[in-house]
């Protein structure tokens, strides 16, 4: 299906030729440095488009995808600039500096000693920024912002959020195999784990062997939560050792990385046989997800599909219980634009990847949710998770 999409996606610009093979080395092949020597590039486009004259990047999802770099955060600088016209430069302190030697051929390195002060450098690097405009990623620590912005006086500073999701909400060929590839392992750990009976397991236990299982399959940084019972009522509920029993709705949300790149799933079961309301509260869910793919169109504002589940719920009575936007964007982070959220008018656009995942919570009864990643091609959106959405009982 993937495959379908992706030669709808085929447009030129957002086609990158060349794959790496061995991901999982993370080979620094020229072929690809040239992957972030073109995002460096078009970065550079959308900073003279913006009227913005530098970028500043610290460690964080939006340094990775420039440089492929996965920089250390601490309380030592390290950060791109990057001007609107000439050579992209990383400043990082001298320890870290074999870190970057990989990336020599796509970045200048410059390097900071222990008792010197890396804002002075930067600001040496940057040159006079009177007058100009300075565009700050939005995980930079505000320690040093501040010591950048009394370094470098006379700048206007502004989020370098416009900048950076221009770039990062259309994804390139490269980033939709590794977001296809982390959804169908998760998928296939939650096939293997509901085969298994969960009650008389704690939330902690059923997540423990959720999470190994995603973890079995490839992927890193596992993360997730499992809410059973009254605590599936609370959407970010913070897994517990509450015993799972019969009687009891089950949320999981879960995923982990593929070189950086999330899956993000959540499905909903039931222990033993369910009451009619939540049969009910359920097929709503699922109804309220599957119109939420059925709307997405390149073209359409990221708040219709929102409202497209909202209508749904709101017209069989849930309205106040679905508490949250309907999805946000998936990539290098979990959370990212697009935001599919009232208020949001941005277009969707082909080579978007976002969440869908309306949910219904009755406070200290039960909530379901049930959540996919999806792609937005040219024709409309294709579900990257396909684990079964139908309702599971299980023992
Ligand atoms: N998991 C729902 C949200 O964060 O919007
Ligand atoms: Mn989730
Ligand atoms: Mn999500």
């Amino acid at each position: 299906m993937l495959e379908s999409a992706l030669r709808v996606l085929d447009t030129g610009r957002d086609r990158v030729e060349i794959i790496p093979t061995r991901r999982t080395e993370m080979a620094t092949t020229a072929a690809e440095l040239g992957i972030y020597a073109d995002r460096l590039r078009r970065a550079q486009e959308e900073l003279v488009r913006q009227g913005v004259d530098l970028l500043l990047v610290g460690p964080s999802s939006d340094f990775r995808y420039l440089t492929g770099h996965d920089a250390h955060l601490s309380e030592r600088l390290t950060l791109l600039l990057l001007p609107r016209e000439g050579n992209p430069t990383v400043v990082v302190p001298v320890l870290e500096a074999p870190t970057v030697a990989d990336r020599r051929d796509l970045v200048d390195v410059h390097t900071w000693e222990e008792t010197q002060a890396p804002s002075d450098l930067v600001a040496t690097l940057a040159g006079d920024v009177a007058g100009k405009t300075v565009a700050v990623g939005d995980q930079l620590w505000s320690v040093f912002l501040l010591r950048l912005q009394a370094a470098m006086p006379g700048a206007t500073w502004i989020s370098a959020t416009p900048t950076m999701r221009t770039l990062r909400m259309i994804k390139d060929f490269p980033e939709l195999e590794l977001l296809q590839d982390a959804a169908r392992r998760t998928d296939d750990a939650w096939e293997e784990f509901i085969t298994q009976p969960l009650a008389g397991q704690t939330e902690r236990e059923a997540l423990e062997r959720l999470s190994a299982l995603t973890r079995q399959r490839g992927l890193a940084g596992a993360w997730g939560l499992c809410a059973s019972g009254p605590n599936s009522a609370s959407p970010h509920h913070a897994t517990s050792d509450r015993v799972i029993q019969p009687g009891d709705a089950v949320i999981f949300d879960w995923g982990g990385t593929i070189e950086g790149y999330y899956s993000d799933v959540t499905r909903t079961v039931h222990v033993g046989e369910p009451s009619d309301e939540f049969r009910r509260v359920y097929d709503i869910v699922y109804s309220a997800n599957q119109a939420t793919l059925d709307a997405v169109r390149p073209g359409v504002p990221c708040e219709a599909l929102d409202e497209a589940a909202r209508d749904l719920i709101a017209g069989e009575g849930y309205g106040a219980a679905f508490l949250h936007r309907v999805g946000h964007g998936l990539g290098l982070d979990v959370h990212e634009e697009p935001y599919l959220v009232a208020g949001n008018d941005l277009p969707l656009r082909a080579g978007m990847v976002f969440s869908d995942e309306p949910g219904i919570y009755l406070e200290g009864r039960f909530g379901v949710r049930i959540e996919d990643a999806v792609l937005c091609t040219d024709t409309g959106g294709e579900r990257l998770n396909n684990a079964t959405r139908e309702l599971i009982i299980v023992g």
